[in-house]
């Protein structure tokens, strides 16, 4: 017998987010979406609730209607900052500051961490579910030859360990659910679109190609991938 639709929740609403929030409308096993949005956006199909992932009074009151929507089986944060607001990606190490260093890691790690402590615990202990976050394939440390980017790279490196932490503690109660990060490979979003010259046409996703990736990877995840980092192809990638 088919499970009951679930609840998906999607946080962030720019490119990716709106495109996982289409993907889930799309995908029978998703009953009702959320957005949870930093403004007011267009999400047909979805109810939108706004909340700063860096506001824990908003999240806690999210969190509260995700509560009472029901348990959440697939939740991804799917917020996060490259450039704009005083953040752009450094290319050298004299371009380091304080402020941007620490806007880039409050956005990308803190907030996606706020978030997980507020949503992981609503997720059904009996029937699979998966959390994930959207990281980058630049905040893999072993994989860092290239250098530059110090700050994006730190707060998804940050995000990483956090993911990890948190899977591990999340299994504990929650033996069916997967908590993971995610690559979703170079998408175009305003976030990359500064960033796209010298990137081949082929490896260009569409936030929609790009969120069904995802929502496959999600869906192929057993219980055991639980505190990992994949790509949108579904290959792990290296800490
Ligand atoms: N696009 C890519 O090639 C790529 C590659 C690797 C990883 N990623 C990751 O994928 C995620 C989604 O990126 P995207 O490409 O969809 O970029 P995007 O279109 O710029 O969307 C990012 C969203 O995050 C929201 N946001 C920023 N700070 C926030 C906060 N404090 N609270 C709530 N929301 C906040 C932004 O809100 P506003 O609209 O209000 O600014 C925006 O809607 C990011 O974590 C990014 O690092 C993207």
């Amino acid at each position: 017998m088919a499970a009951e639709p679930g609840l998906g929740v999607v946080v962030g609403g720019g490119g990716l987010g709106l495109a996982l929030v289409r993907a889930m409308r799309a995908d029978p096993a998703y009953g009702r979406v959320i957005l949870i949005a930093r403004r007011v956006v267009e999400a047909p199909g979805a109810e939108v609730l706004i909340a700063d992932v860096l506001d824990e009074a908003a999240l806690d009151r999210a969190a509260e209607t995700v509560a009472a929507a029901g348990p959440p089986t697939r939740v991804i944060v799917a917020s996060g900052v490259l450039h704009g607001r005083g953040v752009q990606p450094e290319k050298a190490m004299r371009a380091l500051s304080a402020d941007a260093l620490t806007e880039v890691l409050r956005v990308n790690a803190v907030g996606p961490a706020l978030v997980a402590r507020r949503l992981l615990p609503l997720m059904p202990r009996d029937r699979a579910s998966a959390f994930a976050a959207l990281s980058a394939r630049v905040g893999s440390i072993s994989d860092n030859r290239l250098g530059g980017w110090h700050g994006y790279r730190a707060s998804k490196a940050a995000l990483n360990m956090l993911i990890r932490t948190l899977a591990i503690e999340h299994r504990r109660t929650h033996p069916l659910g997967v908590c993971v990060a995610l690559h979703p490979g170079t998408v175009d979003t305003p976030l990359s679109a500064p960033f796209q010259r010298g990137v081949a046409a082929e490896r260009l996703f569409s936030p929609d190609k790009a969120a069904s990736a995802l929502m496959g990877v999600l869906d192929a995840l057993p219980p055991e991938a639980t505190g990992g980092f994949y790509a949108w192809d579904g290959a792990e990638i290296p800490w």
